[in-house]
């Protein structure tokens, strides 16, 4: 499906989201949409998909002029989009998801339904089970399942705003050869959102980069990576080296851990983490690093085993009193377990607030976040409700409102989403944290990060784990192999 843009233009109060951007997608083509954090990639994609409306501007289906009301119109004209914060129903099953939003009657009956679900799964090898409950799901099955409703209703236009961030390396494969004959063998059109220049290289055929709200230039893909990263940014970022520091006392002690939860067990677990010391938590999604983090940071119990704080014994305590006693734990959902939806900044801010008024001093508060979404350069005021934030801003928002002093901080993809600079920018603020000899134990998808930040590396496989002692030798080749399965020799 041919898709054109026409002058496209939206602002958000002062912010100018989206400036006269003109674009075109050919038919059977992979195109990328680049740029840093809030340059306006996913307020464009949600207009074109019906998300949201532009305040002017033209979007043109295959020579018409169209304009969506919803979501379900762009979708009925053949745009569908998946989302960058997935905004299914958790409550239902995979089954009756699939049949969501479908209009009245498409379907004669459930059992017609769950045969088209599985022809679909079959064909683009997606292995879902109809039956499952969608909170059991991974990001990544989430994702499977959105994308064969949204190929059920016959969309020719397929949006996918940052899709294989906390998906596993297999399920980026099948979406990639998924996307692949649906662009070359069906002819539909397919936009991705991205940060990550190597899955754009990997992928696309073209790339269009926004910066601060426009559209600055594209590329032809293949090309030099330096220059997709300079028409982002105006300029090459370099990777910065990793300062070594001394390791001190052990702080956080975990002996014996044995975790249960809905998805698998983690087996015996035992570790001391030293003050000043990054541990890496590897693993594809769901094989036990979640759990892993949850139990230190006194959301999941031990069935076995102790957990200790210097000589606090934590092993049962709750979230409140792990974080009394000087553990921060930062989750990946932002908006479901980390940042409260319809909250301002300021607002947010003041829960974190120490004091035993209560009273909150507003201006105090107010002064303090304006500090705050400066020192850590977030796009977005004071009073902006946190999911008017760009993805990126959310998480050093959510970063900015962390404790000074910690003992222990517990990460779960502390960058994902991020661009480069800003990802740079995250680890600098945590290396600074780590010389003042906090801890720090983190969960990347991303092996180069892995690789370049850990001082040891605690690999999951399927509930099992192994530490990697001394990572300097490691590299992302030799992670891959030792998180999809293969033992350490
Ligand atoms: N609903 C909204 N209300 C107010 N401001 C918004 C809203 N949605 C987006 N913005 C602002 O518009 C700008 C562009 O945001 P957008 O989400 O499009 O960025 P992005 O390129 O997708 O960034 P990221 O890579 O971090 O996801 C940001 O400054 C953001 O704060
Ligand atoms: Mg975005």
């Amino acid at each position: 499906m041919h898709v054109e843009l026409h002058n496209i233009n939206k602002t958000f109060g002062r912010v100018r989201a989206n400036q006269d951007i003109s674009l075109d997608f050919e038919p059977g083509r992979i195109y990328a949409i680049l740029g840093e954090n809030g340059a306006g990639k996913s307020t464009l994609m949600k207009i074109m998909s019906g998300y949201q409306s532009a305040d002017s501007g033209e979007i043109v289906v295959d020579g018409q002029p169209v304009a969506f009301k919803s979501p379900t119109d762009a979708i009925a004209h053949g745009i569908g989009m998946l989302y960058q914060d997935p905004l299914d129903f958790p409550p239902f099953t995979v089954l009756e998801n699939f049949i969501v939003g479908r209009p009245g009657g498409f379907f004669p009956d459930a059992a017609s339904a769950r045969e088209s679900l599985l022809t679909l799964a079959r064909r683009f090898n997606f292995p879902l089970d109809p039956d499952r409950y969608l909170d059991m799901l991974t990001i990544g099955e989430r994702q499977q399942l959105e994308i064969l409703r949204l190929l059920s209703l016959n969309v020719r236009a397929l949006i996918l705003d940052e899709p294989t961030t906390g998906i596993s390396a297999g399920q980026k494969t099948a979406l990639f050869d998924v996307l692949k004959s649906l662009a070359r063998d069906e002819g539909l059109t397919i936009i991705l959102v991205s940060h990550k220049l190597e899955d754009v290289m990997e992928l696309c055929d073209e790339a269009y980069v926004l910066r601060r709200g426009r559209y600055v230039g594209r590329a032809d893909i293949p090309c030099a990576i330096g220059d997709l990263v300079a028409l982002m940014f105006g300029k090459v970022v370099e990777r910065q080296e990793r300062p070594p520091v001394g390791r001190g006392d052990p702080v956080l002690a975990l002996d014996g851990v044995c975790l249960s939860s809905r998805r698998l067990t983690v087996h015996d677990v035992s570790l001391k983490v030293r003050a000043g010391e990054v541990i890496g938590l590897a693993g594809l999604d769901g094989s036990g690093q979640a759990e892993f983090i949850r139990s230190c940071a006194g959301l999941l119990s031990p069935e076995r085993g102790t957990i200790k704080l210097c000589d606090l014994d934590l092993t049962h305590a709750s979230y409140h009193r792990v974080a009394q006693a000087g553990v921060a734990f930062l989750p990946a959902g932002r908006l479901e377990e980390g940042l409260i939806r319809g909250m301002t900044l300021v607002q947010h801010f003041a829960l974190t607030m120490p004091g035993k008024q209560p009273w909150v001093n507003w201006l105090r508060a107010y002064q303090t976040t304006a500090e705050r979404i400066r020192a850590f350069n977030v796009k977005g005021r004071p009073n902006n409700p946190i999911q008017t934030l760009s993805g990126g801003n959310q998480q050093r928002f959510a970063l900015s409102l962390l404790p000074q002093r910690l003992k222990v901080l517990l990460l779960e993809h502390p960058t994902r989403g991020l661009d480069v600079e800003s990802a740079l920018y995250i680890w600098e603020q945590l290396l600074q944290r780590r010389a003042d000899g906090t801890a720090i134990v983190f969960i990347s998808a991303e092996l180069d990060e892995i690789v370049a930040y850990s001082d040891r590396i605690l690999v999951f496989f399927g509930g099992r784990v192994t530490l990697v002692e001394d990572p300097a030798d490691m590299n992302t080749t030799r992670l891959g192999e030792l998180i999809g399965g293969k033992l350490a020799s």
